[in-house]
């Protein structure tokens, strides 16, 4: 990584492009962007130019987690790439994995309009999309079996339809899209199993531990050759929380990502003019990060090495990530501080994530995990 070239870029970002970006539609800017990543993916001396600016190695960071490697802890969290475009530029950005998704069995074409939004203050974003998405054909289709420099995880939830009403019909459309991809030639490393999605057409929950154990059943008996990790959501209280855990750990789950999306609009770390401007949607960013850490440490000390933790919600800093790990992270997942703070910041993260281990003494980012759990 030039560290000098990074830094500038994301000071460029944040105070000359960013204010231009913030003015257009969302959900434009979004497909522009990808559609621009993809088409710098696609370039072989733009991939390796781009690495060697942004893309910040050492041995540190390294980690093996569910026997797959990982050159370092920040992902790209699911809800940024469904479409499977930026599959070949992630790694020269600086990321150490990426997830494609959320894919569904069916494809969805997106809740109305607005789906995306911006809360500069409340550092967010409203999200309401409801599983925009090709569908896994199409997405097996682009992702046609090549092979990708760091790993990646498919995101996999239900169809959003209005046919799907009950849990045996939605735990049937899951298992029909594991079964496709699990079939098919992608090389992806890892499955995400999202339960926790909201702004879907039909009510349908997993959070019953009767019906998460009926839908895991079925999970395990796909005998898949990948690990799978469940994307949990935020909103449940501690004690929820722990039972949802206690079944996941029955079954052939490798780990959990604490979380999704912040569904409730009164949290203090939003403000209440910008939440304002939206109906609908929920809400990404900092007002995920505290409940997020709360979480993670909770999994963390419940699970006792039963089950991984993957962090997700509210990082914009190494700091923030180191946070996370401290509490019981082995990976980190990440988008809104990318949107926030532009894709320059990921090698910057990962540059000063391991300053902040070597300051402290750890040999690795395993020796960090869940120091910080309260046993
Ligand atoms: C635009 C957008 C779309 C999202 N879509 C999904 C999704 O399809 N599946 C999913 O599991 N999470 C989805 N999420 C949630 C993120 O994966 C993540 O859990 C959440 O945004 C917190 O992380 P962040 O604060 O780093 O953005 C989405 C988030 C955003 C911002």
């Amino acid at each position: 990584m030039n560290s000098i070239f990074a830094t500038t870029a994301t000071i460029a970002y944040e105070h000359a492009l960013k204010p231009l970006l913030f003015l257009a539609d969302p959900e434009d800017v979004h497909d522009r962007m990808t559609s621009f990543g993809e088409t710098l993916g696609s370039l072989p001396p733009a991939r390796s130019i781009l690495a060697s600016l942004f893309r910040y190695k050492s041995p540190r960071l390294r980690s093996q987690v569910a026997g797959i490697t990982f050159e370092n802890p920040i992902g790209l969290a699911a809800g940024f790439d469904y479409e499977a475009k930026l599959t070949n530029i992630l790694y020269s950005v600086g990321f150490g994995f990426q997830t494609v998704g959320t894919i569904t069995n069916e494809p969805y074409e997106g809740n109305r309009r607005p789906r995306l939004g911006r809360l500069p203050k409340s550092k967010a974003l409203m999200v309401n999309k409801g599983f925009k998405n090709p569908g896994a054909a199409a997405v097996i289709r682009k992702l046609n079996g090549h092979r990708y420099a760091i790993p990646l995880a498919i995101s996999i939830g239900r169809t959003n339809s209005h046919y799907l009403k009950s849990v045996p019909d939605s735990i049937a459309d899951i298992v029909d899209a594991f079964s496709l991809f699990e079939c098919s030639p992608s090389r992806h490393t890892h499955y995400e199993l999202n339960i926790s999605c909201p702004n879907l057409l039909t009510e349908v929950s997993f959070y019953e531990p009767a019906a998460l154990d009926d839908l895991l059943r079925e999970i395990d008996a796909l005998d898949l050759e990948r690990p799978v990790f469940i994307k949990m959501p935020i909103e449940k209280d501690d004690t929820s929380v722990r039972g949802m855990l206690d079944v996941i750990m029955r079954h052939r789950i490798a780990g959990v990502i604490f979380g999704n999306l912040q569904k409730n609009r009164k949290d203090p770390s939003l403000v209440e003019s910008e939440v304002k401007k939206f109906k609908t949607g929920n809400f990404s960013g900092k007002p995920t990060q505290k409940r997020s850490d709360e979480l993670i440490e909770l999994a963390y000390r419940h699970c006792k090495g039963k089950l991984i933790v993957i962090g997700c919600g509210g990082i914009f800093t190494a700091e923030d990530a180191y946070r996370k790990i401290r509490l019981g992270a082995s990976l980190v997942q990440m988008i809104t501080g990318m949107i926030f703070r532009g894709p320059g910041v990921i090698g910057l993260i990962n540059r000063d994530l391991d300053a902040l281990l070597k300051r402290d003494g750890f040999r690795n980012i395993a020796a960090a995990v869940g120091v910080d759990a309260i046993q």
